[in-house]
């Protein structure tokens, strides 16, 4: 018989609704059997001083070359009124002057100011200064007068038309270096603000260390860091902080790998350093990226004690980068790279009567910092690697046998390299093993179940850099698209589910500047006066704020959720808060109807709901419209042992129910 018409509708409309609805997912929580313990570091931060995060952001200095140090020693200085050298040797000039080839701080800046009324010499600050309105800003400067009649430097905060929004002065006397100080007050918000120097009298007068901080920092700290930044990562409850990089760590030679003992002690005696993100790619060249180091590891162990993050060191193992020079440390050299490590623990952990405690303690902090993680190496690969591994492991070990070692596997998750390092620090019985991906979200979302046919009894992994690329690695035109952040969150409830061997996870880079990245996409976007979360850094949050203390199953016909109808999942109890916690991710175009089961606790009602959402894959968050995508919470009433939830498309949802 030949259908009708009728016929041919109705099954068009059947075919219609197979292809585009879902049948609802019928999924079971058993919440009174734990299958493993979360670890506390489950979901962490990877710090890295890349896309200005340090300098120029976290670190809130805000003059840049403030000790005329960087190989162009007046970059960042403008003298404005220059005839064609550069200098206005008219009313004055600037130059640097190199006073030692010893010591860390070798340079200063020599002012020559021959007519006070036109002689100016203004610090152009990170892409400019940010100030706010009635906010006050600490100057710090040292000056010597050597001859003449200089007997005030006038400070001003200008913008970008040379407004004056703030000013004070500094009255300087006698020819030997003398530190000064003076507060400004800004009356106008302004992101491109300058400072801008003048003087009273003629005559030579040295400057060095010219440093300003706004009052408000973190904790109100000195030398300290910007609040938001920091309340964002605070906000996040981050299980541990990895620091300093990255490739930082190992830098583009050896000579600029990162020394942690260069950054600690009196902030003017740390030597500055190329940053190596400076010249790395041709697409964003930043000639004016160094590190000061003002921003050292004291500064990262304060920092992780903060946010209440365990603070995780990553050393130079002897290798430089391996996509650089890839410069070898010879085997019988690399003693004072296992020394770092060593003398390492000691300024985290020692008594103050010890060399290096002592280092910590006269820096304000006598109390030890209570750290259980050394990183070695970070992303190296080879024989190479494994060689110079079992030198630090050797050492640390017999010195410190409490110390968690991490080991690293290169730069990708899976290849000849990743292999080798896999089979060699597996012999090694090696504790935590560092993974780094950079994927498609497409792999994001297929490699859910990478962690399930782990050896439970094998080394645990720190999957310590990863993040969803839109475009390709390391592209300039990556975004930190709706698409991207919730194909993160999919792989997360995979690594959540196999928390028995996933100890830590880090999505990376942490931090980038609107004009100074280099690299995208990144987790926090700022410029100088603001700051705001992309949707993977609210995937990070809502994962960090909700990570549970012990691992529940949830499944589907006594199966994983691992994409069976886009759907991905995992849950977890936690017994501090007394709450069951699922967490959902719809990656369908569709919203999904679902229920679950929940057996094995008496829950309470009353619940909430945590979503994430956007019906549009390219969405994202903005300076002008920064919370766009950001979780929305509500209440959610349980009736009876099941609870029925309704999953929009491309969804994360957090279902949290407390036990009675
Ligand atoms: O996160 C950016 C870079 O990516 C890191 O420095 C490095 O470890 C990785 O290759």
């Amino acid at each position: 018989m030949k259908p009708n018409l009728i016929t041919k509708i109705t099954l068009c409309g059947f075919l219609l609704n197979g292809l585009y609805s879902q049948a609802q997912s019928k999924l079971e929580v058993n919440t009174s059997k734990t299958i493993t313990k979360i670890e506390p570091t489950m979901y962490g931060v990877f710090f890295e001083d890349i896309n200005f995060a340090a300098d120029g952001g976290l670190y809130a200095e805000m003059v840049k070359n403030r000790s005329f140090e960087f190989d162009d020693r007046l970059m960042g200085w403008k003298q404005p009124k220059s005839d064609k050298h550069n200098y206005n040797t008219e009313s004055g000039i600037a130059v640097p002057v190199q006073f030692s080839q010893k010591g860390t701080n070798h340079n200063y800046c020599r002012v020559t100011v021959k007519d006070a009324k036109g002689y100016e010499i203004i610090n152009e600050g990170f892409r400019g200064m940010g100030v706010k309105s009635g906010a006050k800003y600490n100057l710090t400067l040292k000056a010597a007068n050597q001859s003449g009649t200089i007997s005030k430097i006038i400070v001003q905060l200008i913008d970008k038309d040379n407004k004056v929004l703030g000013e004070s002065s500094i009255a300087v006397s006698g020819n030997s270096w003398k530190e000064y100080t003076t507060q400004l007050t800004s009356n106008a918000t302004e992101a491109k603000a300058k400072l801008r120097f003048t003087f009273e009298g003629t005559g030579v007068i040295d400057l060095d260390m010219i440093s300003m901080f706004p009052e408000d920092t973190w904790k109100g700290r000195k030398n300290g860091m910007r609040k938001d930044l920091v309340q964002l990562l605070y906000d996040m409850q981050p299980g541990f902080l990895r620091f300093p990089g990255g490739c930082i760590v190992e830098g583009r030679t050896l000579a600029q790998r990162y020394q942690w003992k260069k950054s600690v002690g009196a902030v003017e005696d740390r030597e500055i350093l190329i940053n190596r993100w400076n010249t790395e790619f041709e697409h964003k060249p930043t000639p004016d990226y160094f590190q000061s180091f003002g921003l050292g590891f004291f500064e990262y162990f304060q920092l992780s004690e903060d946010i209440g993050a365990s603070p995780l060191p990553i050393l130079s193992c002897g290798m430089a980068c391996q996509f650089n020079t890839g410069e070898l440390v010879p085997m019988d050299k690399l003693d004072p790279y296992v020394q770092d490590a060593i003398d390492l623990i000691e300024f985290a952990n020692g008594g103050t009567d010890t060399p290096w405690g002592k280092v910590r303690s006269d820096m304000g902090h006598p109390k030890p910092f209570n750290l259980k993680f050394i990183g070695v190496g970070n992303e190296q690969w080879g024989p190479d690697y494994i060689e110079r591994f079992k030198v630090f492991e050797k050492a640390i070990k017999s010195k410190y046998p409490n110390i968690t070692i991490v080991s690293g596997s290169g730069p990708f998750p899976e290849g000849d390299y990743f292999e080798y390092a896999q089979t060699e620090l597996k012999k090694l019985n090696a504790e935590i093993v560092d993974e780094h991906y950079y994927k498609s979200p497409e792999w994001f979302r297929k490699n859910v179940t990478r962690y399930d046919n782990y050896d439970r009894k094998g080394p645990k992994i720190f999957a310590g850099e990863y993040a969803a690329q839109s475009v390709a690695i390391a592209s300039p035109e990556n975004k930190n698209n709706w698409e991207c952040a919730f194909s993160e969150a999919a792989f997360m409830t995979g690594m959540e589910r196999n928390a028995e061997v996933v100890h830590l996870t880090s999505y990376a880079p942490l931090f980038a500047h609107e004009e100074g990245w280099q690299w995208t996409p990144d987790m926090i976007w700022f410029n100088n006066l603001e700051s705001f979360g992309t949707p993977n850094y609210y995937v990070q949050k809502m994962f960090a704020n909700n990570k549970g203390t012990d691992l529940l199953a949830i499944t589907q016909d006594g199966k994983a959720l691992i994409g069976q109808n886009d759907l991905f999942a995992s849950a977890v109890k936690d017994t501090n808060t007394k709450e069951v916690i699922v967490k959902l991710v719809n990656t369908s175009a569709k919203a999904q109807d679902i229920s679950i089961d929940l057996k094995g606790t008496k829950l309470e009602s009353k619940g909430k709901i945590i979503t994430l959402a956007s019906s549009d894959l390219n969405d994202e968050n903005s300076f002008s419209n920064p919370k766009k995508l950001s979780p929305k919470e509500s209440e959610y009433t349980l009736k009876g042992e099941k609870a029925a939830l309704n999953l929009p498309a491309y969804s994360v949802t957090i279902l949290k129910l407390k036990i009675k």
